[in-house]
């Protein structure tokens, strides 16, 4: 089996629309830790509803709980994973390696984007509520206005967490995490730097070339 991947960039940098693109074109399977503490919010558990206010805060939510639900969910010797969202801090980093990937070979890709761009991304993305399916009313309109083009569900949703002043701390959060979390793989020689303001074909492109 070839690589993982390993996803990191700030909020709305296309780390999602990328992850789809490799699920539809190169058969990864991919797992967001975002995804699945959405997911838990949707069974509207008592958990769901501590992780709901960190959310919606645009903070981390505990490293305990998200590895806990990372490793229920992956199979690593069934498929080559995108650990999208994961990790967030050197200590996520640390674990992914130590715990999860266990010298598995994994590289991380650096989604490097002008902070000032992901405000208007973030704020004109709709996602469908019902595939996944990422869109956006500038850049990526779906054909039929409010219709999503994969499965043709008309819930196309913003996300609670893509209000302007959420995304703000959301930014701050990645700016305050993320220098160590790159140094770590940088050091370790397993980073890729690509320019995340390319269209979703050439980053694709460029990702796929260093698999
Ligand atoms: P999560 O769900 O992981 O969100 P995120 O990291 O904030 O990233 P996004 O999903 O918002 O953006 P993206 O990079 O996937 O961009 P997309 O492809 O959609 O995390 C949410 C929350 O969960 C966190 O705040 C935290 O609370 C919690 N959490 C998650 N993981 C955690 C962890 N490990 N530890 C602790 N807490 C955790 O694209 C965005 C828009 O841009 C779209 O409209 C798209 O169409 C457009 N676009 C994409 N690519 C391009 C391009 N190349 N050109 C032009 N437009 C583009």
């Amino acid at each position: 089996m070839g690589k993982h991947l390993i996803f990191i960039g700030a909020p709305g940098s296309g780390k999602g629309t990328q992850s789809s693109k490799f699920v539809a074109e190169k058969s990864f399977k991919h797992i967001s830790t975002g995804d699945l503490l959405r997911a838990e919010i949707a069974k509207q558990s008592e958990l769901g509803a501590e992780v709901k206010k960190v959310m919606d805060e645009g903070q981390l939510v505990s490293d305990d709980l998200v590895i806990r639900l990372l490793q229920a969910n992956i199979d690593l010797k069934s498929s080559q994973y995108i650990f999208d969202g994961y990790p967030r801090n050197l200590a996520q980093a640390k674990t992914l390696d130590e715990k999860v990937l266990i010298g598995v070979p994994a590289i991380a890709v650096y989604f490097d984007i002008d902070m000032n761009r992901l405000v208007e991304r973030l704020t004109n993305r709709r996602t469908c509520g019902k595939c996944g399916a990422i869109y956006n009313l500038i850049t990526k309109k779906p054909k039929i206005n409010g219709t999503c083009d994969e499965c043709g569900s008309t819930n196309l949703v913003q996300r609670a967490d893509d209000k302007e002043e959420v995304i703000k701390n959301r930014l701050q959060v990645f700016q305050d995490t993320a220098s160590p979390v790159l140094k770590y793989y940088q050091d370790l020689g397993r980073l890729v730097k690509v320019n995340a303001e390319l269209t979703p074909e050439k980053i694709f492109d460029l990702i796929s070339s260093k698999l």
